[in-house]
């Protein structure tokens, strides 16, 4: 599947934008700020009805604007998609694909499958365990109907219970309310922590691979998956720590504190890793993604490639083009500030090229 037209009203900074992409490699190309990655976010937009960067669609539309919209023409052999995203001042968004609109944004999921490499990456790396869980939950979302079923009936019976310790207010709850709670909580928790388990041991050779092949190194990399129901069934840690959720009035366990825990020849990667190898270490999680989708879907994903001359060393940069030279990528969009330098590392490319110039 590609993109072969993109149209943007009032999106960020783009008040209107038509782009006509190829089916390969589509550079865009122009100074800082004129809207490159936004570009790029707006192809996200139309694979995952948000924005990559904002959850906070008022915040997506052009400052003075009472809508935008993201129109996007999709083919794949001889099918041709249609999806249209709007949102309103008035808070109102609307996903249509071929005209009918999505009673529920949540299925769409999984029809355009979307890697995004950009600079900001590193917070996978540098933030807290929710980036990481994120990252994990939305490679499973895109492939497995059922996770994205199971994650959304986990968050919403975990506030239930949550709210819940909040109207107690610190006192002992009706067991059998909680009962009610903990008898649904434990069984989805169950089917999540062996579907990320079963996605960890899938998914750490490919990343192993690509990290060795990126950075031309035999250093060891691991990604280990932590979570508390490895060693004790999560009924028995939530009864154990029932007074402790009754105190904090919120549930303190469970899937949704599981970490991945990335490690460089054995020590943790965000205090001994350098910048390069952090970097290298989130691009090969990201190849390990494509990957994973193209095994999974049989498709090979849109990958957006942010900035990638900028911010990787040439040697990588190099792999990376190698990548796309032996036609493992489908559609690639990429941006850089420099048209010379992006033409210079694609000129020995045996592709199709398309090339777009932004303003400042
Ligand atoms: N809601 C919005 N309304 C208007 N402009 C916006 C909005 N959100 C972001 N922008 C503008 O979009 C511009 C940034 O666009 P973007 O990040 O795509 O630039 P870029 O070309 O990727 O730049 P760089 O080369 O620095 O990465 C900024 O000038 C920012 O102020
Ligand atoms: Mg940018």
């Amino acid at each position: 599947m590609h993109l072969q037209r993109l149209q943007l009203f009032s999106f960020k900074n783009h008040t209107e934008a038509h782009f006509a992409f190829c089916s390969q490699l589509n550079c865009i190309t122009g100074p800082n700020g004129s809207g490159k990655t936004n570009v790029l976010d707006a192809v996200y937009y139309l694979a995952n009805a948000k924005s990559y960067f904002n959850p906070a669609d008022s915040q997506i539309m052009q400052h003075g604007s009472s809508f935008f919209s993201v129109h996007g023409w999709f083919a794949d052999g001889d099918k041709e998609d249609e999806i249209l995203a709007t949102f309103t001042d008035k808070g109102k968004k609307t996903l249509k694909k071929n005209d009918k609109t999505y009673n529920r944004l949540a299925d769409h999921i999984g029809m355009i499958q979307t890697v995004f490499i950009t600079p900001y990456d590193i917070s996978l790396v540098l933030e807290g365990s929710e980036e990481r869980r994120r990252f994990m939950d939305f490679t499973l979302c895109q492939t497995n109907r059922e996770y994205l079923e199971v994650l959304s009936t986990y968050k919403r019976i975990l506030e239930h219970r949550n709210s819940f310790l909040k109207k107690m207010e610190g006192r002992n709850p009706d067991p059998d309310i909680m009962d009610s709670y903990d008898s649904r909580l434990v069984p989805a928790a169950n089917r999540i922590f062996g579907w990320r388990q079963d996605f960890i041991s899938e998914f750490q050779p490919w990343f192993q691979e690509y990290y060795g092949w990126l950075c031309q190194t035999t250093e060891t990399v691991a990604l280990d998956y932590e979570s508390e129901l490895i060693t004790e069934a999560y009924s028995d840690i939530l009864r154990r720590n029932l007074d402790r959720d009754r105190v904090l009035q919120r549930t303190s366990s469970g899937i949704h504190k599981d970490d991945l825990v990335f490690s460089l020849q054995g020590q943790p990667l965000k205090k001994f890793g350098s910048q390069g190898q952090i970097k290298s270490f989130v691009i090969a999680l990201k190849l390990a993604q494509y990957r994973y989708f193209l095994e999974k879907t049989g498709h090979k994903p849109i990958l957006l490639l942010d900035d990638i001359f900028e911010k990787i060393d040439a040697l990588r940069a190099g792999k990376l083009m190698e990548l796309v030279a032996r036609d493992f990528f489908g559609q690639i969009i990429i941006t850089d500030t420099h048209a010379e330098r992006v033409k210079n590392h694609l000129k020995s490319l045996d592709t199709e090229q398309v090339f777009f110039e932004l303003g400042g």
